[in-house]
């Protein structure tokens, strides 16, 4: 896919990464869409993109969230691709994790970016993409963050599933493992404390890599070299 007139849908836009991700594509020529939950971050993102049309939606109401693919088609008369970076992060050992703290962990992790691609399904067309942000989390998972790793576990199982059942149809399906990137997300965690982190990758680096795996889909999760 080329970046030069895609029409995307960003939902997450309001976010580090996500803002950082559409300032990106929008200089290099892409038309978007931009989806979150902070009015004031959205309006900001969205000066810095040409006016790009914004909407709000919570990733507890996921009518909310498949209804945006619609919206976004008609406003940017199409779409090419949806790129989900929507995520909130949670720590702590599973046993003082209570099953609220989990529920939230999946509908924001698994269960929003699934409503978001799965709307986008029958819009997206076989060239496009349909993307989303999970994290090395998936592969590592690190003690003190049993809840967060299983619900960006569940959203990869679920993405690998749909990349089988596109395949030969499409549109891509992508898998961003992105590694730990200085945002200040682990400090926005909904429960617990970050452990010790050795710095991480720089919100540049992270939009690489997802502007790699966007106009170059290879098969199976996308990771960063070490
Ligand atoms: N930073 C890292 O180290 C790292 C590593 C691996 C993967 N990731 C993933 O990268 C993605 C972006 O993270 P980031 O670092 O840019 O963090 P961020 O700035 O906190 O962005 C998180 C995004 O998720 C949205 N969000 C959270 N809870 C929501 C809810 N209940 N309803 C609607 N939207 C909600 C936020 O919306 P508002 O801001 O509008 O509230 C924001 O757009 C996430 O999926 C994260 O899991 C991050």
């Amino acid at each position: 896919m080329k970046a030069e007139g895609a029409r995307i849908l960003l939902p997450g836009a309001s976010g580090v990464i996500g803002a950082a991700l559409a300032r990106r594509l929008h200089a290099e020529g892409a038309r978007l869409a931009l989806a979150g939950r902070d009015p004031a971050a959205l309006a900001r993102v969205s000066a810095a993109t040409g006016g790009a049309p914004t909407r709000r939606f919570d990733a507890y109401d996921l009518e909310s969230c498949a209804a945006t693919v619609p919206w976004a088609a008609e406003r940017l008369d199409g779409l090419d691709a949806v790129v989900v970076c929507v995520g909130v992060a949670g720590f702590g050992p599973a046993q003082e994790v209570g099953d609220d703290i989990a529920e939230h962990l999946f509908t924001v992790n698994a269960l929003a970016p699934m409503a978001f691609l799965r709307a986008a399904l029958p819009v997206v067309p076989p060239e496009g993409a349909l993307a989303a942000v999970t994290g090395v989390v998936v592969d590592a998972a690190p003690a003190g963050m049993a809840d967060y790793t299983a619900s960006k576990a569940a959203l990869a199982g679920w993405l690998t599933a749909l990349r089988r059942e596109r395949r030969r149809s499409g549109p891509a399906v992508l898998d961003v493992r992105l590694p730990h990137t200085e945002t200040g997300f682990a400090d926005r965690a909904v429960t617990g404390r970050a452990p010790v982190l050795p710095p991480g990758r720089t919100v540049e680096e992270a939009v690489d890599l997802l502007m790699e795996a966007l106009l170059a889909p290879a098969p199976g999760p996308r990771r960063a070299s070490a």
